[in-house]
């Protein structure tokens, strides 16, 4: 096998080895998928001011995330299904990024449950959550992640209704996968996955069979999806599974500077800037582009933090340079997981550090902590200097029910 150097080695790996309906899963967008690619291609827009001569010796990418210390500061994002990318890929996803010391995010839409993450791992993870209108479900997803000795929620604000990805609908998408003549045509030529498959008793959405009510069709991320999730959600109602939960909370989803200022209200520990990979609202701004503007109007506050479209390094440093106090990798460690399983993951965190590691050594510094904006070219006008027409309505702050 040729030697594994970047992210994108892993990703060609991963789309040979995986079906191609879980392959697609992970990397395709919503609509056109405008917001998907910008998403990567924007951190491309910003360069970095090598320096010279400077002393590189001793570096550390040591960092700290909601107060918990970081072997660097990424974190895994929650990604649902990652045991039909490989088997038992959230054991394997937590394993890894236990071993290297940055925390794990376990997707409710995971196949691997909460208790079986737990009882392969040992230290915390973080759980996400989806916001649900059934509050009995919500607080047994708490009660089992407080047993689970989780150290944070992450509550996802973005998906209160699904947003449209072609190629899932094309290819029939569902957990286990549905036996076509073509899906078995496709699945036949992934000998390594289906070993794994077959060796596994974990092919079903584990924190969902047994545990949700009325859900019709649970295989369906979308029936479940439709059935399940708020779309009347307000801010009381995220104030409320603060209160249900009880600990650290990370508001992720958060793409405007008046939903940021919200979150602060909230009392929320973190926020993560992000437009969910793109899956959800296309046409809406690549999460670096939205970062600037709310590091503005709250990093002061509250610790900002990003995902969407970290794939290097370089990418990290550019978010933590703008003042991001952590970085998410969703589909770097997915390729990583879909290639080679725990290794796969491994490998993704390594590659990832040692070009943060480099790349500050290269802008001429040591710690991330003395790491800030000087050390980046910015284009004037990145962030954007919009028109911003006068609302004729209320604005969507005004749909709480209570005054905040
Ligand atoms: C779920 O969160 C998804 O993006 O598919």
């Amino acid at each position: 096998m040729p030697a594994i150097t970047c992210i994108e080695d892993l990703r060609v790996l991963y789309q040979r080895r995986v079906p191609k309906m879980f392959y697609e899963y992970a990397e395709t967008g919503s609509w056109t998928e405008q917001t998907f690619r910008e998403n990567t291609s924007d951190f491309h827009d910003i360069y970095f001011r090598q320096r010279v001569a400077v002393d590189m010796s001793n570096r550390t990418t040591k960092s700290r995330m909601i107060g918990q210390d970081v072997a660097m500061p990424v974190a895994l994002a929650p990604v649902g299904l990652l045991g039909m990318q490989n088997a038992d890929g959230e054991i394997k996803a937590a394993r890894a990024a236990e071993k290297f010391g940055v925390p794990f995010t376990l997707s409710t839409m995971s196949i691997c449950s909460i208790e079986d993450v737990a009882e392969h791992t040992t230290k915390p993870f973080w759980f996400q959550v989806y916001t649900l209108t059934d509050t009995d479900f919500m607080q047994r997803l708490f009660d089992r992640a407080r047993a689970a000795a989780c150290s944070a929620i992450v509550i996802t604000l973005d998906l209160q209704i699904g947003g449209q990805r072609h190629r899932d609908i094309k290819n029939g998408l569902s957990a286990p996968p549905k036996l076509t003549a073509k899906s078995i045509a496709n699945m036949m030529t992934k000998v390594q996955w289906g070993l794994g498959m077959l060796g596994t008793k974990r092919r079903f959405f584990g924190n969902i069979i047994g545990h949700a009510k009325g859900v019709s069709d649970p295989s369906s991320l979308t029936s479940w999806t439709e059935e399940a999730f708020d779309a009347s959600l307000n801010w009381d109602r995220i104030k409320e599974f603060k209160k249900m939960w009880g600990g650290k909370v990370i508001l992720k989803g958060i793409l405007d500077v008046e939903d940021a200022k919200m979150a602060v209200k909230a009392g929320a520990d973190a926020i993560i800037v992000s437009n969910h990979g793109g899956r959800q609202l296309d046409g809406a701004l690549s999460s670096i582009r939205a970062l600037a503007e709310i590091l503005d109007a709250v990093g002061d506050k509250i610790e900002v933090h990003i995902d969407s479209g970290i794939r290097s390094g370089q990418d990290v440093l550019k978010a933590i340079a703008m003042g991001a106090k952590g970085a998410y990798i969703g589909r770097a460690y997915v390729y990583g997981l879909g290639a080679m399983g725990e290794a796969g993951v491994t490998r993704a965190l390594e590659v990832i550090h040692k070009e943060l590691d480099y790349s500050m050594a290269f802008c001429g510094h040591r710690r991330l902590e003395d790491v800030g904006p000087d050390i980046l070219r910015i284009p004037k006008g990145f962030a954007g200097d919009w028109e911003t027409p006068k609302p004729t309505k209320p604005t969507p702050k005004a749909r709480s029910t209570k005054k905040a």
